[in-house]
């Protein structure tokens, strides 16, 4: 490279800095996004009224939205940056930014909900055109130019107005630097490394592959948010302008009401060097709130930046993703808690909340295996803070869920690292035939089950023993029943019973006996195979003894969605990590079952309403329609779904063809199959 003074300024270097600066500004909005929701009040028994508690919930998910797409803004960033072959950036500076950070008008702090907040947050988002002004006390502390205008081989920084304007003069330097360089040379990096829609739905985690992609990406960041056109409704700058306009109603209905609590502004953990515009937390149910809060922050942070390190598809880079997610959710409760402590006798009348404390640095650990044996060891740590948290935290409903949801994690992280770090094959490598059957150890323990079909104790006609079906071996509660050419299993546990069994093979599924009630020997081998094969939750299974292969994973992966009922999998699956215990499985898509995620019948104990003939969508045919399905069920949320599939009505009729779903399990979303988010909102709880 001969970039030197005199030369054209713009090297690979300086568009990266440029956008690790990109990632920094969307990753401070939002965090100072997050902060003003924490903060907002919730319900009637914070001293709303009906209509108030109303509008600060609407406000709160609204504003929690824009904050996810800020997310898919940071991604897309992280995305291009790694197109150019850099690492992304996930450190920030700390709140609040000492000027010069970013421009002088980009005044960046963490402070709650407001009328004046509010006007800070339209005035970040506003378009070039616009004469909104910034929030009151948000004024820059120094005003000043950043830059260079001469040409330096130093990255320098660009001075704006407004991010659309940051934006625009990004997508200008790189497109110059692409008309220099060429656009195979530009877009040299490993393009599996960057976050797909695969691993996590937003917007912006579209593959970067050349300028067009790169630009597009670009656009829609600026159209979805910071400088969209003014009449654009969905924009950020346009929703907040709404909310505006309802606080003034409701202000002009009530000059009372105060719609948040009154959090700190830029709240620290520990005593500040410099006194005045930060808050120490010295109540210590606060500190110890915010030092979790900002731990699961932290180590959402490193799981992101590790899973750009890991090509794709692969369960590593998935796991790492879905921690890093499931953090999030552990970490809203906190985040609301915190806003409503005390901070301490130095500030009276302030009450505390989170500070977003960022780590000095986050990047990732190098290959091998010491990332997965941090992240066991991190998650168990966060988890003793968390219970200690809670020991001192009166039973407090929100650091209670946050406690639960952290739980789930670090079972999840200590159960699926190593396995998903080792793992050599992708998602869309065929299975292997030992992943059909889980190796069992025998053990004698023959029980009494109940046939399907009938109650054994209704008094309906009995076979009692002696019919000669083979007494089961049960291991786990799962019967082992030997035959001739076969061994018969059968898991109780999971059956739906959709009454194949004992109406295709009544004379090998004896209905309404009590004992041993299979004889695998009353049928043909291969014809007692197809009935297993139609068993839908993969209740019945078999292992053939006289040579013939067992059951194959089907050639094209499947999702039934039932009428009224759960999904039917029929797949190469792999359930929480795990191969799956069959290719068949029945998953709870109502909410109730008690034996999550499986189906157990409950939909029709509450008397559940679903369609089973959603709308077809997106039906394009899949170049692949086999290969493992990763479902990992999400803690308090829906069924995450990896791999490619086919999801059909109950009739059999294609609803859409994906690559990776999120599909509904709280039975409250009204865009069914798929979820919509509602679980939130009805506070659903997967165990
Ligand atoms: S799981 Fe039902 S809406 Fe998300």
């Amino acid at each position: 490279m001969n970039a030197v003074p005199g030369t054209p300024a713009i090297a690979r270097e300086a568009l990266i800095h440029t956008l690790y600066e990109a990632a920094e500004l969307e990753h401070n909005l939002m965090c100072t996004y997050l902060y003003a929701a924490f903060s907002l009040k919730s319900g009637t028994a914070e001293g709303l009224s009906a209509a108030e508690a109303a509008a600060t919930a609407r406000w709160r998910r609204e504003i929690l939205r824009v904050a996810v797409e800020e997310m898919g803004h940071l991604t897309a960033v992280w995305n291009i940056t790694s197109a150019l072959g850099g690492s992304p950036r996930f450190g920030r500076l700390n709140f609040p930014l000492d000027p010069g950070g970013l421009p002088a008008s980009v005044v960046v702090r963490l402070a709650p909900f407001s009328e004046a907040v509010l006007q800070h947050f339209i005035f970040l988002e506003r378009p070039a055109n616009s004469g909104e002004p910034d929030g009151e006390g948000f004024q820059p502390e120094y005003t000043f130019r950043r830059g260079e205008t001469r040409p330096r081989v130093t990255p320098m920084p660009i001075d704006y107005e407004t991010v659309g304007d940051f934006y625009l003069q990004l997508a200008k330097n790189l497109k110059e630097f692409v008309a220099r360089r060429g656009e195979k040379e530009v877009f040299c990096g490993d393009r599996a490394l960057q976050i797909s829609r695969t691993e996590i739905d937003f917007q912006g985690c579209d593959p970067v592959i050349c300028s067009i992609t790169a630009l597009k990406a670009f656009d829609a960041i600026v159209t979805q948010g910071e400088g969209a056109a003014e009449e654009n409704p969905d924009s950020h700058y346009c929703r907040f302008l709404a909310i505006r306009k309802e606080l003034a109603a409701l202000k002009a209905a009530n000059p009372a009401f105060e719609p948040a609590h009154p959090a700190a502004v830029n709240p620290v953990l520990r005593r500040p060097v410099r006194t005045g515009v930060r808050v120490w937390l010295e109540n210590e149910v606060a500190a110890a709130t915010v030092d979790i809060a900002n731990t699961m922050y932290m180590l959402m942070l490193r799981l992101l930046s590790h899973s750009y390190l890991i090509p794709k598809p692969h369960p590593a880079k998935a796991l790492c993703i879905d921690l890093g997610l499931g953090l999030m959710r552990a970490m809203a409760p906190l985040g609301e808690r915190a806003a409503r402590l005390p901070a301490g006798p130095s500030n009276p009348g302030c009450n505390a909340g989170m500070s977003f404390t960022a780590l000095r640095d986050a990047a990732p650990f190098p290959p091998g295996g010491s990332a997965g044996k941090f992240f066991i060891e991190r998650f168990a740590e966060l988890l003793d803070g968390a219970r200690t948290l809670l020991s001192i935290s009166d039973g407090d409903a929100r650091v209670v869920q946050s406690v639960r949801i952290l739980e789930d994690l670090a079972q999840k992280a200590e159960r699926r690292f190593a396995s998903a770090e080792s793992a050599p094959v992708t998602l869309g490598a065929p299975a292997t035939q030992s992943q059909v059957v889980p190796a069992r150890a025998p053990a004698p323990a023959p029980v009494a089950v109940a046939a399907p079909g009938g109650d054994a104790d209704s008094g309906a006609s009995h076979i009692e023993p002696g019919n000669l079906a083979p007494t089961p071996r049960t291991v786990d509660g799962v019967d082992y029943i030997e035959g001739r050419d076969l061994t018969l299993i059968y898991e109780g546990g999971k059956c739906i019973h959709s009454r194949f069994c004992v109406t295709w093979g009544p004379k090998v599924f004896i209905a309404n006996v009590k004992g041993p009630w299979i004889n695998p020997d009353n049928m043909p081998t291969d014809a007692l195979a197809e009935i297993a094969h139609v068993c839908v939750s993969g209740a019945i299974r078999y292992k053939r003894k006289d040579g013939k292969p067992d059951e194959q994973a089907p050639q094209v992966n499947l999702i039934s969605v039932r009428e009224n009922g759960p999904y039917a999998f029929r797949a190469n699956i792999q359930l929480d990590g795990a191969p799956g215990f069959s290719h068949r499985m029945t998953l709870c898509r109502c909410g109730a079952s008690r034996h999550k995620p499986f189906c157990d019948g409950s939909h029709n104990e509450i008397k559940f309403v679903a369609s089973g003939e959603p709308a077809t969508g997106k039906a394009d045919m899949l170049a692949v329609r086999d290969g493992p399905l990763a479902i990992d069920p999400q803690t308090d949320g829906p069924l995450q779904v990896r791999g490619n599939m086919e999801i059909i009505s109950g009739t059999g009729r294609v609803v859409a063809r994906m690559e990776a779903a999120r599909l509904c399990r709280c039975g409250a979303s009204a865009n069914k199959p798929f979820c919509d988010g509602t679980h939130a909102r009805i506070g659903f709880r997967s165990a």
